[in-house]
């Protein structure tokens, strides 16, 4: 198993405060809470994936134990972190669904075309492919550069984080109802 390194909280907790104050603008004030039930629909546009309702696409939840398949959707480093186990770095989920609740198996990889995380450094270069599991987890080294991107890559295409990643414990923004300024869940393309 590849060492992965350690983070110190702060900067989690500061990166997370940076994003806080910078990512306001994001959303043009799209970012809804998805409150309406019963609005009139856009005629202009397909489906919104955005706002699917809480569930969980898979039907499948978490049986315990602490390994690569643990706690899905829940903030891994967060907590690795504050117990002073298990691996820090990047690490998180990705989902079919965009609000799925904690703890619920997000896609697996190998569904999805070999799905991974590909990491990408302040070029904007690719140095890495995280593999995305069977519960959706993935996990693997932040990169030497201190600014580096993110995409979700399935079947082929690529969602693409816009901004610089601020922190390596994705599931700490990307929470069921979107914390942060996320929109929600790491969201297969
Ligand atoms: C609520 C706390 C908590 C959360 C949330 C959590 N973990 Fe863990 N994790 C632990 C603890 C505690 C250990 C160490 C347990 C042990 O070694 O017995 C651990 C260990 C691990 C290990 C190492 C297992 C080994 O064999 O050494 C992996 C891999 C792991 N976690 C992945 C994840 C991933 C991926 C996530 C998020 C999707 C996650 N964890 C979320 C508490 C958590
Ligand atoms: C501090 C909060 C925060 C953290 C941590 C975070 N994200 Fe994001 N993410 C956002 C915000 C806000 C957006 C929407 C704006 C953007 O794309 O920059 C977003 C967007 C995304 C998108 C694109 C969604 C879309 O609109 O299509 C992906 C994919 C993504 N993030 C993956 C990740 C991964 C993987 C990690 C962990 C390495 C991560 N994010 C960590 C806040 C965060």
């Amino acid at each position: 198993m590849p060492s992965i390194q350690r983070r110190h909280l702060f900067s989690f907790l500061l990166a997370a405060g940076v994003a806080s104050a910078s990512g306001a603008g994001c959303y043009g004030g799209a970012a809804g809470d998805g409150g309406s039930a019963g609005g009139g629909g856009t005629a202009d546009s397909g489906p919104d994936p955005w706002s699917a309702p809480v569930g969980c696409a898979s039907g499948a939840h978490y049986v315990g134990g602490a390994n690569s398949r643990m706690e899905p959707g829940v903030a891994c480093v967060s907590c690795h972190t504050q117990s002073g186990e298990g691996p820090v770095g990047i690490l998180g989920t990705a989902y079919a669904s965009a609000h799925d609740e904690d703890r619920c198996n997000g896609i697996a990889g190998s569904a999805y075309g070999d799905a991974y995380i590909s990491v990408l450094d302040d070029q904007h270069v690719e140095v890495a492919q995280l593999p995305i599991n069977a519960v959706g987890n993935f996990m693997g080294n932040e990169p030497a550069s201190a600014t580096y991107y993110v995409a979700l890559v399935a079947n082929g295409q690529t969602r693409e984080m816009a901004m610089a990643v601020p922190s390596g414990d994705c599931n700490s923004c990307h929470t069921q109802d979107g914390a942060v300024g996320a929109p929600g869940r790491i969201l297969v393309p």
